[in-house]
């Protein structure tokens, strides 16, 4: 049976490169894999009175649940911003993981890229997340690990794509380590 791989990047902006890495990825995956990027930047900020009533829950929040649920993994892919997730990507966590119990995120494996045009490889971004992901019980990739730094260096603004070999062959290997690990589960 095909395994759905969902795709989330934490980052809104037109030429991301945490966009430009996903889309690569995406077409890494072997035969039997399907890719779908689900989209979090219509999700309103989360407020707990959507839960007692007080307010309507967003249209958007079933959308995305439904979405996630539908999928057998999860494929994040961010930047750092201060040192942490992008809010929007917080946001999108909080929302799947409520009602209380009801988490859409439980039990899917998850993998993590963090990128950055800077030198850290957005270590702080990748392991807030990975803290979130702990807690919310996703079996997730623990190698290789993949910071990505200098990311500007080989990643086109114009059109997305990947000039460094190097690293194609390194996120290849990160789709296969990822593979192996949803096989598991
Ligand atoms: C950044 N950036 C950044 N970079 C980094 O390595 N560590 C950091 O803590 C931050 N903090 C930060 C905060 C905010 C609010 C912005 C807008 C940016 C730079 C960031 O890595 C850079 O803009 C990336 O290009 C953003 O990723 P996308 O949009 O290209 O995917």
């Amino acid at each position: 049976m095909t395994k759905k791989i969902g795709i989330i990047v934490g980052s809104l902006r037109k030429k991301s490169y945490s966009k430009a890495i996903a889309k690569a990825m995406a077409k890494m995956f072997p035969e039997g894999y399907e890719t779908t990027f689900i989209q979090i930047g219509d999700l309103p900020f989360f407020n707990q009175d959507f839960e007692d009533g007080e307010l309507a829950e967003p249209q958007s929040y079933a959308t995305f649940r439904n979405q996630v649920k539908d999928v057998d993994a999860i494929l994040f892919v961010t930047p750092e911003y201060n040192r942490s997730v992008p809010a929007v990507l917080k946001n999108a966590i909080d929302v799947g993981s409520r009602p209380y119990g009801q988490s859409i995120w439980d039990g899917k494996p998850a993998a993590i890229i963090s990128e950055t045009p800077g030198s850290t490889g957005a270590f702080g971004a990748n392991h807030h997340l990975r803290q979130s992901l702990v807690f919310l019980n996703m079996p997730t990739l623990q190698q290789p690990e993949a910071y990505l730094g200098g990311v500007s260096n080989y990643i086109s603004e114009t059109d997305g794509s990947i000039t460094n070999k190097g690293t194609k062959k390194f996120l290849q290997s990160i789709v296969d380590a990822f593979v192996e690990l949803i096989q598991r589960y």
